[in-house]
């Protein structure tokens, strides 16, 4: 319901004012600068755009407001959006990154930080978080999600909604959060970005759009539909999703704001003869906002006339609109906190959060023969390759207004924390081209080192939008430079950097140790330096399914049972060139300590509906080092009236033991949370067996079991 401030400024309103507020124009290209562009800030003084992208920083947010507060006609503010996607200034880990950390404490406090800095610049809403659920590599996006589960993308989604927008928007130092792509984005066929979907609607309603409930509960402001179709009908004019779904089902109640240029996209598409018709069925299919495709300035007015919307629809969007800034306190303080320095006094007091989120986010994959953590001693060590010291690299895709120079790299990180050690530095090679300088300098290096620290991998534009890859292998000629690094036969750490599982097993096969660091943002050099030097224990868990070939995409935990499980028989699930397994699992990840699992307990072994399960197991750290453990809960109804998943998440917990330390941890499971939707879609518990399965990783030979009967009846 609008308040008297809304009704009052409608009735005041021309058609093209209330069209201008479905507006959104970006005001310049983040890149370079915060720069307002001539145009944006003509449509600002005529009311013909109600909100901007691409615009932050304290002096260009001060002008472009005062346009519109000062010398629009109706002085409605502006809301300025902008992608924080993993932080403003400072930057964090990439999403992907940092869902290995399995902590939704950490993921809101690092979107509250991000929200803190993006206000002080003047951004009132972000176009995040991403909560599309993939598990297609090849899809350039999956590096600004959190993987391929739905339970952990709801997690991670509701607890960066939290952060984002805290107890309410109208409190200083929050942002408006846009959850997006609504809905299957991560679905592209072929993994192939912009590319069309379709699924069943149970995995719709199983997998992909629980992430979105999740976070519509947490109390998002906005979604985004994404640029897909599904099915054929493309999201931006998806009436059964935005509207029925959406605002029916789900109980949305917010702002829905087309992706960049989507709506006119609606005649590419081909549901749409020209901008009026696009316009019409975003509208009617729920978009309330036009981002920068012209459709609804040029195409609302002839749709109206055509009698393809009706001025209430076009209404109900400015109210949404108008209400969205209210909510945010615009129309009491346009600037909205804006600092006379902006984010850049904030930066400070974020490194260290930024650093124990990279920290946490790196993932050990291999460490043979404990090579790490680095031994005491001084000792003269290679950093070699591409990415050793690649401050723009290390801030990954979508950085915000992060800046290179804030960024300390692996070899700053790794100097300030081993002065005591010779540490020779060459790239060797480039990520995607030859080096200039060859590669005979870096093996010079190497082949004197007491250790060779190699840093490969991707740049960080080979992820992301736009950025889907065919191929998960080393770009350029990394493969062959790494293969001869490793022909040295020296000690050799790798530092793979990606924005998604690389599936080079042969690397694994012989470096002596690799940690996954993904784009660990600002902080990456001290936080790897952390981890390599056992200041820290590596903690990071796999929150998707890395495979050994781009041939097993797309691979995930949650697949069903086949008729014929894979097996040494002939006609079993399986491939005749390859395993079925992956290379590492979902969950998968090493830390300094030794950890062993025994004594899981079930109570009660006979719940009913309402109760809740108390799943416990011991836990003990037989190694020399302290551990950092993540404990992943997953059940399994054997048999049900529609097959269920070999495993599906429903807990995790984590713990720290020092060597020696044994520990119980205890996590509770509902009754409820074990329902999913039977033949009729519905979700609801079927009573019978469940399998509770316990342990490090999706890898079940590594998971502990106990059946619980859940009762006929109960609450
Ligand atoms: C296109 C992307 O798909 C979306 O995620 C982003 O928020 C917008 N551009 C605005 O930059």
């Amino acid at each position: 319901m609008s308040g008297p401030r809304i009704e009052a400024l409608l009735s005041q309103m021309t058609l093209s004012e209330k069209i201008g507020q479905l507006v959104m124009l970006a005001a310049g290209f983040s890149v370079t600068g915060p720069i307002i562009g001539g145009d944006a800030s003509g449509a600002v003084r005529e009311g013909r755009a109600g909100s901007l992208l691409n615009v932050f920083g304290p002096g260009a947010v001060r002008d472009i407001q005062r346009v519109a507060i000062e010398q629009s006609r109706l002085k409605i503010p502006l809301i300025l959006g902008f992608d924080v996607v993993h932080g403003h200034r400072t930057v964090f880990p990439v999403p992907l990154g940092e869902a290995a950390a399995f902590d939704p404490t950490l993921w809101e406090q690092t979107a509250r930080a991000s929200a803190r800095e993006a206000a002080a610049d003047g951004v009132a809403l972000t176009f995040a978080p991403m909560l599309d659920v993939s598990r297609d590599p090849r899809w350039g996006r999956v590096v600004e999600g959190a993987g391929e589960d739905a339970f952990v993308q709801s997690l991670f989604g509701a607890a960066k909604v939290r952060g984002f927008e805290g107890e309410s928007l109208g409190e200083s130092g929050t942002v408006a959060a846009t959850v997006k792509h609504f809905v299957a984005y991560g679905a592209a066929s072929a993994g192939r970005d912009y590319a069309s979907t379709d699924m069943s609607e149970r995995t719709l309603r199983e997998t992909y759009l629980p992430p979105f409930q999740a976070a519509i509960a947490a109390g998002c402001a906005a979604v985004m539909p994404a640029f897909s179709d599904l099915s054929g009908v493309p999201m931006t004019a998806n009436g059964p999703l935005l509207d029925g779904w959406l605002r029916g089902e789900a109980g949305f109640r917010g702002v829905v704001i087309s992706d960049y240029n989507a709506v006119a996209e609606l005649v590419a598409h081909g549901v749409a003869t020209d901008l009026a018709e696009a316009a019409a069925l975003a509208l009617r299919a729920g978009v309330d906002i036009d981002m920068m495709s012209g459709a609804y300035e040029q195409g609302l007015p002839l749709a109206l006339q055509r009698g393809l919307v009706t001025l209430g629809e076009i209404e109900a969007s400015v109210r949404r609109v108008l209400e969205l800034k209210e909510r945010l306190g615009l129309f009491d303080d346009p600037m909205r906190g804006l600092g006379a320095d902006g984010a850049a006094p904030l930066m400070a007091a974020h490194r260290e959060l930024a650093r124990e989120a990279a920290r946490r986010s790196a993932v050990l994959l291999r460490n043979r023969g404990d090579i790490l953590p680095l031994s005491e001693r001084p000792q003269r060590i290679a950093l070699i390759g591409p990415l050793a010291d690649a401050p723009t690299d290390m801030m990954g895709s979508w950085s915000g207004a992060g800046e290179a120079r804030d960024s300390v790299t692996v070899l700053d990180g790794l100097r300030a924390a081993r002065p005591d050690c010779d540490i020779g530095h060459a790239r060797g090679v480039g990520v995607d081209e030859a080096d200039e300088s060859g590669p005979d300098a870096a093996l010079a290096l190497a082949r004197e080192a007491d250790l060779v620290i190699l840093a490969i991998g991707e740049a960080r534009d080979m992820s992301g939008e736009a950025a889907s890859r065919t191929g998960l292998d080393l770009p350029g000629d990394q493969a062959n430079f790494a293969r001869a690094v490793l022909d040295l036969g020296r000690p050799t750490v790798v530092l793979l950097s990606s924005g998604r599982p690389l599936a080079v097993p042969w690397l694994f096969e012989r470096a002596g140790a690799v940690l996954a660091t993904w784009f660990l943002g600002s902080e990456a050099g001290h936080a790897v330096a952390d981890l390599l030097t056992g200041r820290a224990s590596p903690s990071g868990r796999l929150p998707i399914t890395w495979p050994r070939s781009v041939g097993q995409v797309p691979i995930f935990f949650g697949e069903r049972p086949s008729g014929r499980p894979a097996s040494d028989g002939h006609y079993t699930s399986k491939y005749i060139d390859l395993p079925t397994t992956p290379l590492f699992a979902f969950g998968y990840g090493l830390t300094y300590g030794r950890v062993s699992y025994s004594a899981l307990g079930v109570e009660p072994p006979r719940p009913r509906r309402g109760d809740t399960i108390t799943v416990a197991v011991d836990l003990f750290n037989d190694g020399e080092h302290p551990a950092e453990e993540t404990v992943f809960l997953f059940i399994r109804k054997p048999v049900a009236r529609v097959a269920r998943p070999l495993l599906e998440l429903k807990g995790f917990s984590r713990l720290s033991l020092a060597p020696g330390e044994r520990a119980r941890t205890v996590m509770a499971l509902p009754v409820s949370a074990l329902a999913f939707p039977g033949p009729d879609l519905r979700p609801a518990v079927e009573p019978g067996d469940y399998e509770i399965l316990v342990g490090p990783s999706a890898d079940r030979a590594q998971l502990l079991r106990q059946v619980v009967h859940v009762e006929e009846g109960g609450a």
